[in-house]
């Protein structure tokens, strides 16, 4: 509840106010305490109050029973008691619902959320898909290179044909991004299915949760309250941590640096924290604690609640500036150990012991230590915290459904749709390598055939002119026959008669003394 401005926890045993001041709920903080002491209970008061200030909050609902909110709280004796043991009636309380989105990544409890392949990140998708080191490098760089070949991956079916186009072209890409072990694309591969096997293909695809839709107010001013049914999710833990970091990565992108406000532009609780942190990767947490660092400028407060504060790591747990530590149970040393420690992260108070009193707290009750506007802590109180104005419990189904189908938000993100991605433009790319293949292939095949045409041709040619030539050579001999024998019989006949004649005349008609003065008479002239 709000009151003076400030948000109203509880009160002490003296009936003094307890506040958290609006403005440094930007500083996170934390809900602890053993199951059933009444956690849950308090961050629906919180988030009432934030709501009532016109702040959205997001709270991930892990048993069911914060979906109540979208139904106004029940009187009862024991309420009527509360009521009056506060004073409330002086302050407007009454028993109202509040503006609720119901959210599900399965899409049955809530408005389906979405999220693609390319926004959670190889970092996370590394951790769903339970990779070791060397995977989740390689994952990364199939990230890497499906952006640089404005590949996009949104659902599991790109990942897939993303991983195999990179397996069949391992050898090209050696040389700008390194040699990628077949071996661990095959396991990344193998994972895939797994996750697509075990339904998780769903969680990635188009309409994507566009976290501006969460930026908002509902009836009265009042700041939506955006629930995520997480009855299914968490049991799955990495899945579970790993779509609500996805989600705190997604607000820290998107908002703006803002700096110190009056009040948060959100907040975000994250139940079962200690699912988050467990046996989480150094590079996620490093990373997780720079955004729950810087987060706090854009106005974004983040709350982890859990059983123990020491199932979030310090480098987180350092930063959670407001702390309601309800009933912590200390049977055994270690636990004991985990008392003290949760008891010494409190500003002391020197009318109590924290340690005593944090065992004894009973349910709804807690001790709690805000930051000031100096921004140091107070002096750790023993508090009641207030009752809600909304349901305790949970929501019957009905309601659910009535307000999944009337908010404004469900025709946005109902129905999947499955636009052009890697998928459709590798097969493409596979397609046309093919057609192209095939085109080469018979252009080969016709250019073959065409030459062959044209040495058959030529042979054809070479064989005429040699026909040719063999035919001439046969005219030419017999020319040289015919000629050879016509003039040789000419020219025999010429020379024949010639000589034959005057020899024959001359030898014919003269005796030796004749040819004698023959012969003279021709060597005389
Ligand atoms: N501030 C309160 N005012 C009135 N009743 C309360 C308050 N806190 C707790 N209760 C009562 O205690 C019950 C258990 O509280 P709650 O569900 O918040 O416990 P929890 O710590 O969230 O338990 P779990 O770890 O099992 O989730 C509530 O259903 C409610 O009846
Ligand atoms: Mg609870």
């Amino acid at each position: 509840m709000i009151r003076d401005g400030k948000i109203w926890v509880g009160n002490t045993e003296a009936g003094e106010p307890v506040y958290m001041l609006p403005k440094m709920a930007n500083r996170h903080g934390l809900v602890a305490g053993a199951t059933g002491t009444g956690k849950t209970i308090t961050l629906k008061v919180l988030a009432e109050s934030f709501s009532d200030m016109g702040v959205p909050v997001f709270l991930a609902d892990v048993k069911g029973d914060i979906a109540g909110m979208i139904n106004a709280g029940t009187d009862s004796e024991d309420m009527q008691k509360r009521i009056a043991k506060f004073g409330l009636n002086d302050y407007g309380f009454n028993f109202h619902n509040y503006p609720v989105t119901l959210w599900d990544v399965y899409g049955k409890n809530g408005i389906q959320v979405r999220t693609t392949i390319t926004e959670i990140g190889p970092l996370l998708l590394s951790r769903i898909l339970d990779l070791n080191e060397m995977q989740s490098d390689i994952l990364a760089i199939v990230f890497k290179i499906a952006d640089d070949n404005n590949l996009a991956l949104i659902d599991t079916k790109d990942l897939k044909s993303m991983l195999n186009y990179v397996s069949e072209n391992n050898k090209e890409f050696a040389a700008e991004y390194g040699k990628l072990s077949p071996q661990s694309l095959g396991a990344i591969q193998r994972a895939v299915v797994s996750l697509e096997i075990a339904g998780g293909d769903q969680f990635f695809g188009e309409p994507a949760l566009d976290i501006r839709d969460w930026l908002t107010v509902g009836e009265q001013g009042r700041g939506m309250i955006h629930i995520l049914d997480s009855q299914n999710l968490v049991s799955n833990g990495t899945l579970y941590s790993s779509f609500l970091l996805w989600m705190l990565s997604e607000l820290f992108e998107i908002m703006p640096e803002v700096g110190d406000l009056d009040k948060p532009k959100m907040v975000f609780f994250f139940d079962e924290a200690h699912l988050l942190f467990k046996d989480m990767p150094k590079a996620l947490l490093d990373k997780i604690e720079q955004v729950v660092k810087l987060i706090r400028s854009k106005g974004v407060g983040v709350y982890f609640i859990t059983q123990n504060p020491r199932d979030i790591p310090n480098g987180v747990l350092a930063q959670l500036g407001n702390k309601v530590q309800h009933a912590l149970h200390a049977y055994t040393p270690t636990e004991q150990k985990a008392l003290k420690a949760a008891a010494d992260s409190y500003r002391e108070n020197p009318a109590f012991d924290t340690a005593e009193v944090i065992e004894t707290l009973g349910t709804g009750e807690a001790v709690t230590s805000f930051l000031q506007e100096d921004g140091t802590p107070t002096m750790v109180e023993k508090v009641s915290v207030l009752p809600p104005q909304s349901r305790m419990g949970g929501v019957d189904e009905a309601t659910r459904n009535n307000a999944i189908m009337g908010s404004m938000l469900y025709s946005k993100y109902a129905n999947a749709v499955d636009p052009e991605s890697a998928y459709e433009l590798l097969q493409r790319i596979g397609a046309e390598k093919a057609e192209a293949a095939q085109k080469a292939k018979e252009e080969a095949e016709v250019a073959k055939a065409a030459a062959k045409e044209q040495a058959a041709k030529e042979k054809a040619a070479e064989r005429e002119k040699e026909k040719e030539a063999n035919r001439k050579k046969r005219a030419a001999k017999s020319v040289g026959t015919t000629v050879a024998g016509t003039v040789g019989r000419e020219v025999g006949k010429t020379v024949g008669k010639k000589f034959g004649g005057k020899f024959g005349q001359t030898l014919g008609g003269n005796t030796g003394a004749q040819l004698f003065r023959g012969i003279l008479n021709t060597l005389l002239k």
